[in-house]
């Protein structure tokens, strides 16, 4: 049983918390919002406290999936963060979305303190955390990183070092830069398929098995054609990725303009009320262009 802390219970933290309890280790959980952190102590017989310093003290491993860059370091630095928790040699693993400039500031902060710093995000969506089948892509030192690895397992079913702190934010960048286009490509289809009068369920079982498949047209068409988008991944997070990928692509000198322009699509989405809705919902736009 290792002792650890896992910070932010949000759609994606709190079944991965669950997973870690569930597998035999001791886990400590904080939440901002403590109603949540309470309700999952009651449900899966773990510890909640009241700051990531106190979640953090005598944890071999803090986890953290909260929200975005700020989010990020208010929960590692300051009197209250989990950093100032934290013992010596322990392992601080980020699963959040976020630059790759504050995970190598984080990283910096960690190592002077002491500490280990892997930078770990994730993707599979709720449904991956739920079922322990993330994919997960880390950046950090190797040391560091095969020590968390059989932790990070327990909810995983790929989890691979790419390389230096920061490697593992860029590879996910490559993978929101990989799903904008895509989703926007398969709500044209599905759009395409309706506006022709075709049965979408009935299009959608024979391509999906072809070249243009993949886990979005598999995972999203039914909750698509059916108009479902309170689930998922949302908006309000994708355009924050978004954002990282397009300044990081100024940076290092990418082009990323069908990137560029799904992103003012989701700005789109945001202004009908979707900012929480699953990131599939620019169908709902196209639906709302053709009236
Ligand atoms: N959902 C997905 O499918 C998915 C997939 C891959 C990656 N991600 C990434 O994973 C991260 C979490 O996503 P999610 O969908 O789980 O988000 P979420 O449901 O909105 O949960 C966010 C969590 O972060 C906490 N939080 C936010 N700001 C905070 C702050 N300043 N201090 C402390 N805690 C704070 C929230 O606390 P409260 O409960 O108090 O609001 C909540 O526990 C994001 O970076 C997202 O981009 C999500």
């Amino acid at each position: 049983m290792t002792k650890l802390a896992f910070l932010g219970l949000g759609v994606m933290g709190y079944p991965m918390a669950g997973h870690l309890q569930a597998a035999g280790h001791d886990v400590c959980v904080y939440n901002r919002t403590a109603a949540k952190a309470e309700k999952w102590a009651a449900e899966h017989g773990g510890r909640h406290a009241a700051t990531p310093r106190e979640a953090a003290e005598g944890a071999a491993f803090v986890m953290a999936c909260v929200g975005n860059d700020d989010d990020l370091r208010s929960v590692c630095t300051g009197p209250d963060g989990a950093f100032a928790g934290m013992g010596e040699g322990a392992v601080f693993v980020d699963h959040t979305t976020v630059s790759a400039k504050v995970t190598q500031e984080l990283y910096a902060l960690a190592k002077e303190a002491g500490l280990n710093y892997v930078d770990a995000p994730i993707s599979g969506g709720q449904a991956g955390a739920e079922n322990g089948q993330l994919s997960i892509m880390c950046g950090g030192d190797q040391d560091a990183y095969d020590a968390a690895e059989p932790v990070m397992t327990t909810y995983a079913k790929l989890c691979r070092r790419i390389g230096e702190s920061g490697a593992g934010q860029m590879t996910k960048m490559c993978n929101q830069i990989a799903i904008a286009g895509l989703v926007q490509g398969l709500s044209e289809a599905l759009h395409f398929a309706e506006e022709a009068g075709l049965d979408g369920r009935a299009v959608v079982e024979v391509i999906s098995q072809g070249a243009a498949g993949s886990w979005q047209m598999s995972n999203r068409y039914e909750t698509m054609l059916d108009d479902k988008f309170e689930h998922g991944f949302a908006v309000d997070w994708m355009r924050k990725d978004l954002n990282i990928c397009l300044s990081t692509g100024d940076e290092i000198g990418a082009s990323l303009p069908v990137t560029a322009l799904v992103d003012q699509f989701y700005k789109d989405v945001q202004n009908m009320g979707g900012g929480r809705w699953d990131t599939s919902s620019l169908f709902k736009r196209l639906r709302k262009l053709s009236g």
